[in-house]
């Protein structure tokens, strides 16, 4: 039987989406909520506002606009993509997966669809690494879509994290055809040692969901060790940038623009400080979404190219941690 061969670097983008609500959530429209105040979130995170979804939106919608306008620009119609990747800690319903909701309300024919839940922050660059291996193995276009709905289902009288989140999705497709980006190369990592610094422990089977569970709000309560969080990151992010272009033998100065996951400003900074490149080639838009977990990374990217910051020929480098602990970078030759 003949094997068919991993072609490492065959992946390529073909088109870019995103998608963020319409209702805009200010620093002083939660100060009215809990006790904080906008100059807090500022100087702490960056943070300005961020976008909630509408009440009759649900994680689905958010999906479905992201991957519309992804497939529009990559000129391709539903029924051309053959495998679907969601990634997502806030999903539609607890089963079955967004991905399936997805494959139907877009109109995609039978095709493999799955979530890939629970990795935070991390999930769409881990998404990426996983659809580039599923392009070589099995030569189809992938769409990848990164997505929360974070502000449905965190508890909104805890002042430590309710003001960090946004809503958002972001959204690409990914084949072997021609197309706008290389996807060069991608490294992933997970300390699992470090689950207990973000994680939300009620719903599943070791404190499952219970009349008491929801009185004490536990639901809820996202546990998170903020400086913790905040070493990590800054540690994993820059060290994910190191390792893929050294992968690629590149160096920071090759990069025309990095695109961090958005999770707080003063992260961003010290990740570019660590891996040596000035803040004029890091994209930044935390200010006005917040943290968006795993559709940070798209939404960065798909402003990025909207706004006209990555021109052809460019070399950029997503990086991003989540919840696990996990971590991503990627690389991409526009
Ligand atoms: N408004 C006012 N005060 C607040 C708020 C708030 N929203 N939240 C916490 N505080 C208070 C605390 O109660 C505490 O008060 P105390 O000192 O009286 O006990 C104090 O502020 C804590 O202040 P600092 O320790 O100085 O806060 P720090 O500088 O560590 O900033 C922060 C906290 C912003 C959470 C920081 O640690 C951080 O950014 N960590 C990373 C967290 C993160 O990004 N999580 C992302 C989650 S998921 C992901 O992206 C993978």
């Amino acid at each position: 039987m003949m094997s068919r061969r991993l072609e490492v670097g065959m992946a390529r983008i073909l088109g870019i989406g995103g998608y963020v609500p319409d209702k805009v959530m200010t620093n002083d429209d939660w100060a009215a909520i809990v006790d904080t105040t906008d100059e807090w979130i500022t100087t702490r995170t960056g943070i300005k506002e961020r976008r909630f979804a509408a009440e009759d939106e649900s994680t689905l919608d958010l999906c479905v606009h992201a991957a519309e306008r992804a497939l529009a620009d990559a000129g391709l119609a539903a029924t051309d993509v053959g495998e679907i990747i969601v990634a997502t800690d806030t999903p539609e319903v607890y089963m079955p997966d967004t991905a399936s909701f997805l494959q139907h309300r877009l109109g995609c024919d039978t095709v493999p669809a799955y979530d890939l839940g629970g990795s935070g922050c991390a999930g769409f660059v881990q998404a990426l690494d996983i659809a580039r291996s599923r392009i070589a193995f099995a030569d189809r276009k992938v769409l990848v879509i990164g997505v929360e709905l974070i502000s449905r289902l965190i508890s909104w009288q805890e002042r430590e994290t309710c003001v960090l989140f946004g809503d958002g999705a972001g959204a690409v497709v990914l084949g072997s055809g021609a197309g706008q980006a290389e996807l060069l190369d991608v490294v992933a990592g997970t300390d699992g040692s470090k689950t207990d610094i973000l994680t939300l422990v009620a719903g599943g089977t070791r404190m499952p969901f219970t009349i008491e569970t929801a009185r004490s709000g536990a639901h809820q309560h996202l546990e998170m060790n903020g400086r913790e969080v905040f070493k990590q990151a800054v540690h994993r992010m820059s060290g994910g940038v190191d390792d893929v272009l050294s992968r690629i033998g590149r160096t920071i100065d090759d990069v025309a623009l990095v695109i961090p996951h958005q999770a707080n400003k003063r992260i961003i900074d010290a990740v570019a400080k660590k891996a040596g490149i000035e803040l004029d080639r890091v994209f930044v838009n935390v200010q006005s979404f917040g943290n968006t977990g795993s559709a940070s990374v798209p939404l960065g990217l798909w402003q990025a190219r909207e706004a006209n910051r990555i021109a052809e020929g460019d070399l950029v480098v997503l990086t991003a941690f989540g919840a696990g602990f996990h971590w991503a970078a990627a690389a991409l030759q526009f």
